[in-house]
């Protein structure tokens, strides 16, 4: 694969399409920050700051991903589960790791690696995040997907990820993309068994990794070992104007005002992304003047958000 400027995760640049699931390949696997006894000590400071989302393993592709923690509680600490994750039967995720001092070094170090092939076709990367992922032999990751642009990266054990193009409107209805944006909610991405047979299905090995594009839906299923995956995530120009359209469609849906899909008719969605920006600017605006605190999507980090 072509590598431009970045030692770590190697993409093929001359394919790289900010809307298109892409395969990568990385070197983190040695990493220091990545060892076990290092994440255990993550797992136990983030745990301290609410950062940790975790589930048993009895979650399915089905389950509703927002809930899943509710529904099979891991009754285990972080740090408990982490030592002894080959026998935990559990999932977990060490959110928003560019939180804590040491780790956001490596968000940096892979993030400033990929910005210039990014920045290219895909300019105003911000919101940067990181997010390590041990799970249990089998434990699986519902369907579901993000806001974020994401590199995952599989570093340790084996997992089959299945990723779906984010305009694949069997797998996420444009209202449900919509919903997602305004409000968090997934509960109208249903999960069916036959949606499989539309995934582009990456067999992740140590080493191997894949690109999803905002709100591509994912399930993942870990392999007969414990394992350990990273994301690197991040927004771009693109995906907060992505975002506001879709969520400018739902509120105009709750005033019976029906759009066609985002993408459809730029001039309409040129209109509508001019005016909700106009609109998110001067509610920004009022939280100032009554002395809330924001953290603006274009802020260079993201803050933990565990929905
Ligand atoms: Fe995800």
């Amino acid at each position: 694969m072509g590598n431009t400027g970045c030692a770590l995760v190697d993409v093929d640049w001359s394919r790289f399409d900010p809307w298109r699931i892409q395969s990568v390949q990385h070197s983190l696997g040695g990493h220091a920050l990545l060892q076990p006894d290092e994440l255990v000590a993550l797992g136990q400071r983030l745990e301290d700051a609410g950062r940790v989302r975790t589930h048993s393993d009895a979650a399915a592709p089905g389950t509703p991903f927002n809930t899943a923690p509710r529904l099979h509680p891991n009754r285990r600490s972080a740090a408990e589960t982490l030592r002894d994750i080959g026998n935990a039967r559990a999932w977990m995720s060490l959110l928003n790791v560019q939180t804590d001092a040491t780790y956001r070094n490596l968000v940096d170090e892979v993030l400033d690696g990929l910005r210039p092939g990014v920045e290219r076709v895909d300019p105003g990367m911000c919101y940067r995040a990181g997010w390590i992922f041990v799970t249990s032999p089998r434990a699986v990751t519902p369907f579901h997907f993000d806001k974020e642009h994401n590199f995952i990266l599989q570093v340790h054990g084996r997992k089959t990820l299945y990723v779906w193009d984010h305009r694949d409107v069997e797998a996420a209805s444009e209202r449900a993309r919509d919903r997602f944006h305004a409000s968090h909610a997934r509960d109208l991405l249903v999960w069916h068994d036959e949606l499989r047979e539309r995934a582009q299905v990456f067999h992740l090995r140590p080493g191997d990794g894949a690109y999803m594009p905002s709100t591509s839906p994912h399930m993942v299923e870990n392999g007969d070992g414990p394992s350990v995956t990273i994301s690197f995530t991040y927004y771009t120009r693109a995906t907060r104007r992505d975002s506001i359209l879709h969520s400018a469609h739902e509120r105009l849906r709750h005033w019976g005002i029906g759009l066609p899909a985002v993408g459809a008719q730029p001039h309409v969605d040129a209109l509508v992304f001019g005016i909700h920006r106009g609109l998110a600017r001067a509610r920004r605006a009022a939280h100032r003047l009554a002395g809330r605190s924001i953290h603006p999507d274009d802020a260079p980090y993201a803050l933990a958000d565990v929905s």
